[in-house]
């Protein structure tokens, strides 16, 4: 088979070496790919906003699948742009990624399928909305409703923060601004729980705990992930049952009755307080670490896996895992999630030894004349699986020594909860 994925950070080269582990895959392209995935496939650099050139170069090559990483295009419908011409494309439809492209539509579903998440209001306006803030309680959370890369969520500790947040979203800070939401806070601790559907079924795809923050001890901007480990702590077989029964199969349904299906990776970013799952948000793709760090967990190929789901015989396949404890540390440009400088080299990294249980995953990198330079803000991802988080951690810290990069920074701390 041939494949393309389309996308150029760490999960799509998670996603490309697990690919290029299948014997039934001849060839993969990534579209546009990073020097990673340049050691493993073909990478074409192609205009992702135009629908019609990724389509016209799919047809040219026979690409017999095409795997979409990241939210953007999915959000804008290049699912079903690509099944116009009979291309078989694994993620959700535009309809169903509606899930991650807007907030207020995922809320309304919870509304009507009783789905329990945070309370809620919708402004359309600063005067509104401001009006609301002298009488919430605070912390208080307020959201963009669009796509924001993570960036869109302002938790706020009281009414002048709260306002500096209203005026930011409105002003356009996170592209045209028709509405916002305003959320009541939820306490206890942050799980990403994965399933992968094919519209008419779904499978468990592993859980991880992410590190959003920049600083160690959870402190900090956001940012896209610093780090993750797999599986969760928190969860349990009773814990799995109250997710999948209260959140994921009325999210599933809510869909399905909407005329169209789920197909794809859906992420639900969780809090779980005193046992219980509420949903903060979903994503409609593989997370960003959680992707590295689980993949490499995956014992069954994961080509037949994205065709099952494909073709709607998702129920006839055995996910099987390896009972390993993974660990992913992102090595980040220093400055990041600010400005960060680009074109720096990465000298040592062809010292850097990969093996089926320690691995190196690019994200913002590039090879220029057999040279590796990064160009984003994270950059590197280290992941190792072994028997013990802190052994996994060990391993991942011996590979960033030996890396010994002046060019950036990761966290220390990633695991802190399993590892004492
Ligand atoms: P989101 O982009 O919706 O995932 O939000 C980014 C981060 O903000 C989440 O990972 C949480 O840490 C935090 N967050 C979002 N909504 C809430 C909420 N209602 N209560 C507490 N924290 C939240
Ligand atoms: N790791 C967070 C995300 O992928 O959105």
């Amino acid at each position: 088979m041939k494949v393309g994925i389309i996308g150029s950070g760490g999960r799509e080269h998670s996603i490309c070496q697990s690919l290029k582990n299948s014997r039934k895959i001849s060839k993969i392209f990534c579209i546009p790919g990073n020097a990673g995935t340049a050691e493993i496939s073909e990478n074409i650099s192609l205009d992702l906003n135009s629908f019609e050139i990724v389509k016209d170069f799919i047809l040219e090559q026979n690409i017999d699948l095409i795997v979409v990483g990241p939210e953007k295009p999915l959000v804008d419908g290049l699912v079903d742009y690509l099944e116009k011409f009979n291309i078989q494309v694994f993620g959700p439809n535009k309809l169903a990624s509606q899930l991650e492209g807007s907030k207020i539509f995922t809320k309304k579903l919870c509304q009507k399928y009783n789905i329990p998440t945070a309370k809620f209001g919708i402004f359309q306006n600063k005067s509104d909305a401001k009006k609301f803030l002298t009488k919430t309680k605070y912390p208080t959370v307020i959201k963009a409703d669009n796509l924001a890369s993570g960036k869109g969520v302002y938790i706020c500790n009281d009414q002048s923060e709260a306002h500096l947040a209203v005026d930011e979203i409105f002003n356009g800070k996170f592209g045209e601004a028709k509405n916002l939401l305003i959320e009541e806070f939820l306490s206890g601790e942050e799980m990403s729980f994965f399933i992968i559907s094919d519209g008419k079924t779904f499978k468990n795809f592993g859980t991880a705990q992410d590190h959003k923050r920049v600083l160690e001890g959870d402190k900090g901007k956001n940012t896209g992930g610093m780090g993750a480990y797999s599986p969760s702590r928190l969860i349990t077989k009773e814990l799995e049952q109250k997710i999948i029964e209260k959140i994921i199969k009325p999210t599933l349904k809510g869909i399905s009755e909407l005329g169209t299906k789920f197909k794809g990776f859906l992420y639900a970013g969780l809090m779980i307080d005193k046992n219980e799952p509420y949903l903060i948000e979903y994503n409609v793709r593989m997370g960003d670490p959680e992707c590295q760090t689980i993949l490499p967990k995956l014992e069954t190929d994961l080509i037949d896996i994205l065709v099952a789901s494909c073709r709607g015989n998702l129920q006839d396949i055995n996910i099987k895992w390896k009972n390993k404890k993974s660990l992913c540390v992102v090595l980040c440009s220093n400055g990041y999630p600010d400005k960060f400088e680009k074109n720096i080299e990465i000298a040592n990294i062809q010292k850097i030894k990969s093996d089926v249980n320690n691995l190196l995953f690019h994200a913002g990198t590039v090879k220029k004349d057999n040279k590796t330079y990064a160009t984003g803000g994270r950059v590197l991802n280290f992941v190792s699986l072994s028997d013990n988080f802190n052994l996994s951690r060990e391993n991942v810290t011996k590979n960033l020594n030996e890396l010994n990069w002046q060019g950036g920074f990761y966290r220390k701390d990633i695991g802190y909860k399993v590892i004492k």
